[in-house]
């Protein structure tokens, strides 16, 4: 079955259309970058499918059920996790407690205490490298870390789609393979799906997502598999701050 399907969605802010009319279909653990240059509403859009805003136009469906208006809190149940392009930790709290709080609002927020969310905090803190802090303030994490603890809380949701929004922007070029390396895992064992809003095109983007989807100006302009979407000319003049062929800016 379909895992996420957007309909025709479109969010303005006053006069501004930051999202125009996008629709696109994910499919159980499939990974997917959604790249574009700044201000072109990969934000937006994140913020639209996790429910932070609700769009005027258009429908967000999340296996089979419309989701276009529930609140954030009710769709991480659902199996939506998600990261911050900031984090934003509970500073004072450790490293552990912030992760074991995704796991306790997650799909499993109904059937699983206090100790069960400590354990499975552990397997995340783990398998994101951070066991060496795990007692550690988040405050006191480098800004890496912090993107590493905000994926293991996302994790710790099980989520059955993982959106990220720039989670591994100014990361060294070396962690950023390790994450990739890491990422590929975690989709086979977990068989979620993750979508991925990345800045700009890197490296990330050709060894992690399967699929490419360039925004631009709040449209889509191109979705298809990924070293098909990154010879498409129009990926490279919308990065060099041309209007690609066929729109109108
Ligand atoms: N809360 C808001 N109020 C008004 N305008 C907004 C708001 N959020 C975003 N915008 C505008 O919507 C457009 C899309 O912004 P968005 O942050 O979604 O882009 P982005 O692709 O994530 O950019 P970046 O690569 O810089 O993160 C921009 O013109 C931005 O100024
Ligand atoms: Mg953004």
């Amino acid at each position: 079955m379909t895992l996420l399907k957007l309909e025709n969605v479109t969010k303005r802010f006053g006069g501004l259309t930051a999202v125009n009319k996008m629709s696109f279909e994910i499919e159980q653990g499939e990974s997917i970058a959604i790249v574009g240059p700044n201000g072109s509403g990969k934000t937006t859009l994140y913020n639209v499918i996790s429910g932070v805003y609700f769009p005027e136009e258009g429908e967000v469906i999340f296996e089979g059920k419309n989701i276009t208006h529930l609140p954030p809190y009710r769709r991480a149940p659902l199996g939506l996790g998600r990261t911050f392009q900031i984090p934003r930790p509970f500073s004072s709290a450790t490293v552990r407690e912030n992760v074991a709080v995704g796991a306790m609002f997650g799909t499993l927020s109904n059937k699983i205490g206090v100790d069960e969310s400590l354990e499975t905090a552990d397997r995340y803190i783990e398998l994101v490298g951070l066991s060496a802090h795990i007692d550690k303030e988040a405050g006191s994490l480098t800004p890496t870390e912090k993107k590493l603890m905000e994926i293991a809380r996302a994790l710790a949701m099980k989520p059955k789609l993982l959106l990220m929004d720039e989670a591994l922007a100014g990361m060294h070029p070396k962690d950023i393979d390790k994450m990739v390396v890491f990422l590929k895992k975690v989709k086979e064992e977990e068989n979620i799906a993750i979508v991925s809003m990345v800045e700009h095109i890197m490296r990330a983007v050709a060894g992690f997502a399967e699929r490419v989807i360039v925004m631009y100006q709040g449209e889509k302009l191109i979705d298809a598999m990924t070293a098909q979407a990154l010879s498409d000319p129009r990926v490279v003049e919308v990065y060099l701050g041309h209007p690609p062929e066929g729109t109108h800016a």
